[in-house]
């Protein structure tokens, strides 16, 4: 047994060196005192580089003044593909995370994660390691339905819980398989704070701690209790406990899921419930991601790459909504608020009130580029 002492001590240390990393980190970063700022455009595979293009088109559009400025510089990384990570054997292979490191802000398109049988090998997922390399540690996820009164924005803790030793858990092959799952007070803490300042920030009264911490009593009480001593700092929020497992059932619950407001989770749960609050919007294809750390962010779809729709000689169909809620969430975050909201009412008009193209993510539909088409035409009508 002392090869799982000695794993397990090592992955202690480990986790301890990286709180005391956490710790070390300074600040948010300043967007508008850079100069230039630099973009990367990460296509990913399948069918991302066709929708990450039509995100860079509208960015180029919303930007064009600052970029002939020199104030703005888009970086293409293109090297992010299944076939280059097998050929390196990394999940981001070493000149891709240079690359990506040299940009501020990344827009990105979905990667695909090969699992156990595939053609490929068996590569950590590139979202996951992503978001560990840059530490992004806050995945935000909002949700909309105005018709019905859902106004919802998740928070995810995006580096701890069960991925951050994803695939480093103890086996003894066919008769025992252990993974671990992790939460440490820095890590807790810093989530809890970017969901309290985003609640304070907007108006919002009402946070819900979604955790399962009757069941997994360590981690998870963790994780509640440290959210409320955060909370003592934000008078007027008010906290209430919640377990996932109901509330994936209140998110269904007509009767009751207009009144949630701010949403703060550990990884695992968080993962799961924003597909099912994505689906309630209208699908994962119609929603978007930030990853936010302290140095870099990262802007992607929430869909995967759609292997299959290459396949059958269909990517250029993809729908680009998903990608283009990132670019939105991107516009924001990089302070201008105003090129977010541009590009938010023109898609309501593209996609829901005039709606004169549509995408189906099929031959009978219009390609991304010709939705984008209309999308640029329609801002620029505004
Ligand atoms: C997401 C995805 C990823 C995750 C996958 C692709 C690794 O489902 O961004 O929600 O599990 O976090
Ligand atoms: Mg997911």
């Amino acid at each position: 047994m002392s090869f799982a002492a000695d794993h397990f001590e090592r992955i202690i240390e480990e986790q301890l060196a990286r709180i005391r990393r956490m710790k070390a980190e300074g600040d948010f970063v300043d967007y508008s005192a850079l100069d230039p700022l630099v973009i990367g455009i990460c296509g990913g595979d399948g069918i991302g580089p066709a929708i990450t293009a039509q995100g860079r088109r509208v960015l180029e559009h919303l930007l064009a003044d600052r970029v002939a400025a020199g104030r703005v510089r888009f970086e293409n990384i293109d090297g992010l593909t299944i076939e280059h990570r097998a050929e390196t054997g990394k999940a981001i292979p070493d000149d891709v995370m240079e690359q990506l490191k040299a940009c501020h802000v990344i827009l990105k398109g979905p990667t695909t994660t090969p699992k156990a049988g595939d053609p490929w090998p068996n590569l950590e997922s590139a979202n996951v390691a992503m978001r560990r390399e840059l530490d992004l540690f806050a995945n935000v996820r909002p949700v909309r339905v105005p018709e019905e009164g859902i106004d919802w924005t998740f928070f995810r803790e995006n580096t701890e819980g069960e991925y951050v030793l994803g695939s480093r858990g103890i086996e003894i092959p066919g008769i025992l398989s252990m993974d671990f799952k992790v939460t440490t007070l820095s890590g807790t803490r810093r989530i809890a704070r970017a969901a309290y300042e985003f609640a304070r920030k907007n108006g919002k009264t009402e946070m819900a701690l979604v955790t399962k911490a009757n069941i997994m009593k360590k981690t998870d009480g963790m994780f509640s209790r440290i959210a409320h001593e955060v909370a003592a700092d934000y008078p007027g929020i008010e906290a209430e406990d919640w377990y996932i497992d109901i509330m994936t059932a209140n998110l269904v619950n007509p009767a009751l899921r207009s009144r949630f407001q701010v949403f703060l989770l550990p990884n695992l749960y968080g993962d799961i419930i924003t597909d099912e609050a994505a689906q309630i919007q209208g699908g994962v294809g119609t929603a978007g991601s930030a990853n936010i750390g302290d140095r870099y962010a990262m802007f992607e779809a929430i869909h995967g790459s759609a292997p299959r729709k290459i396949e059958a000689g269909e990517g250029d169909y993809a729908n680009p909504a998903s990608i283009l809620k990132a670019t939105e969430m991107m516009l924001r975050h990089i302070a201008m608020p105003e090129k977010a909201e541009r590009l938010q009412a023109a898609m309501r008009i593209c996609t829901e009130t005039e709606h004169r193209v549509t995408v189906t993510g099929h031959r009978d539909g219009a390609t991304c580029e010709a939705f984008t088409d209309y999308l640029l035409e329609t801002m620029r009508s505004l």
